[in-house]
């Protein structure tokens, strides 16, 4: 298991390229399932969960080949069988279950298992595929869905008690473009990267409108057809790097990011410049600079579905308040446990109280280093985040969690000044 050792104190400066979105790449990838045809999708990134996508979607029979960020995928001969081995290592594996009971009439899938980040059930999966006419039944661990006669549209509410669920919007949408009749999601997710599937799904002949917004509606077609497409770029991922230019970036230059979107960062844009910080973007929109204010101070921070604060911003501005003068408080309502990075910061010599969803940070002048562990990925990246500017030396252990998400995040960091070693173990 490959460590990080993070030698605090580096100023940060220079400029890096944000990679292709890991959550937009995942469905997108699930998506190729749904045609005969080649697809091709450029800017997936070299991270560990787009890789057990990509050896799911070879384990269903599609031919698939990768080479530097563009992904090849021919799904002509496939099998309804997820293979449970590979299934439970992530999540998101649940999305080839709408294009596979879609497009074979039948879907076998390991229902995914617990996860450091809180409960995360998939109630609103079924319920979906269900309204639209999917037979499900649980057996041995798997989720074994049938829909001899079709699927049939019909308008389906997807809200839970923590709000829209992004993957199981994903996963109806994905389902319905085949689907008999016209399906309407009500309570839709409107992530970023929700718009990137539908608009990834129209340009194979799809028929979605309202993506991006909570009503979205799918008039089912009878093929879908090969397509070329970009992902999105990785907002978590930027705004990951915006926080570093806010802890560790040059006063004068800071940090610079290419190939972002300016409107997929605005809430991380707005907290950043609350903490008294400056972002300053290009006419473009595409790349931005960051650097450290003077006179920071510690804020508030409620995480809610787009176009709200993001939950997988949530422990980066941890580490960011950590260090910020004043109190500061972060609620997460989205994944109200998602708080392992407050424990492994105190070993820090961070003021963190977490109680019920909700953490008070009392900012502290620095961080001293101590062996740290890294519990989920964007956990890691805040323990990274807070081992830039501590004291001395941070080692980062089980650090394959960071590696499921971040695209060569050793590389680029020692780009931008840090010092950091990457020990393989
Ligand atoms: N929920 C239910 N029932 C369901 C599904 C979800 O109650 O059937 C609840 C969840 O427990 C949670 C809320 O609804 O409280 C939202 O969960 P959602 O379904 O939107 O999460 P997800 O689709 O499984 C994606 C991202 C996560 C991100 C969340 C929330 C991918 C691959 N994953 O997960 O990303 O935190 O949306 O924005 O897109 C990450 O990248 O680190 C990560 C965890």
């Amino acid at each position: 298991m490959d460590k990080l050792i993070v030698h605090g104190g580096s100023t940060l400066k220079g400029s890096i390229n944000i990679s292709g979105a890991k959550n937009a790449s995942l469905p997108i990838l699930a998506a190729a399932l749904l045609t005969e045809e080649d697809v091709i999708i450029r800017r997936v990134p070299d991270v560990s969960d787009t890789n057990y996508m990509i050896q799911i979607l070879s384990a269903l029979g599609a031919e698939v080949e990768r080479s530097s960020g563009t992904v090849r995928i021919n799904a002509a001969n496939i099998i309804s069988d997820a293979p449970y081995e590979l299934v439970r290592k992530m999540r998101a594996s649940i999305c080839v279950m709408g294009p596979l009971l879609t497009r074979l009439g039948k879907a076998t899938v390991s229902l995914p298992g617990g996860c450091v980040i809180g409960d995360r059930p998939v109630d609103l999966h079924l319920k979906g595929l269900r309204a639209i006419g999917a037979d499900i039944n649980m057996e041995g661990g798997n989720m074994d869905m049938k829909a001899p006669n079709g699927l049939t549209g019909t308008e389906v509410d997807l809200r839970g008690k923590h709000g829209p669920t992004v993957l199981g919007t994903d996963n109806l949408m994905m389902a319905a473009v085949l689907a008999k009749g016209t399906t309407i999601i009500e309570s839709a997710a409107c992530e970023p990267e929700v718009v990137d599937l539908a608009n990834f799904l129209n340009s194979m002949g799809a028929k979605i409108e309202g993506a991006g917004t909570r009503r979205v509606t799918i008039e089912g077609v009878e093929k879908l057809h090969g397509v070329e497409h970009t992902i999105i770029p990785d907002r978590i991922e930027a705004g990951t790097y915006m926080v570093a230019g806010a802890m560790a970036g040059c006063p004068d230059n800071g940090i610079t990011l290419n190939r972002v979107n300016q409107d997929h960062l605005i809430p991380v844009t707005e907290k950043l410049i609350e903490a008294g910080h400056s972002v300053e973007f290009s006419t473009a929109g595409n790349s931005v600079t960051v650097k450290p204010g003077k006179n920071p101070k510690g804020c508030k921070i409620t995480t809610a579905p787009h176009p709200n604060f993001p939950t997988d911003m949530q422990a980066q501005f941890s580490s960011l308040f950590a260090v910020t003068p004043g109190i500061s408080v972060i609620e997460d309502t989205i994944f109200p446990q998602r708080f392992m990075h407050c424990a492994e910061m105190s070993r820090m010599g961070a003021d963190m109280k977490v109680d019920n969803g909700t953490a008070v940070i009392t900012g502290v002048e620095q961080l001293s280093a101590a062996p740290v562990m890294a519990s989920d990925l964007r956990a890691s990246a805040a323990l990274v985040l807070s081992a830039l500017t501590a004291k001395g030396s941070t080692e980062i252990s089980r650090l394959y969690h960071i590696d499921r998400g971040y695209e060569h995040i050793d590389e680029k960091l020692l780009l931008l000044g840090a010092n950091v070693e990457r020990v393989r173990e």
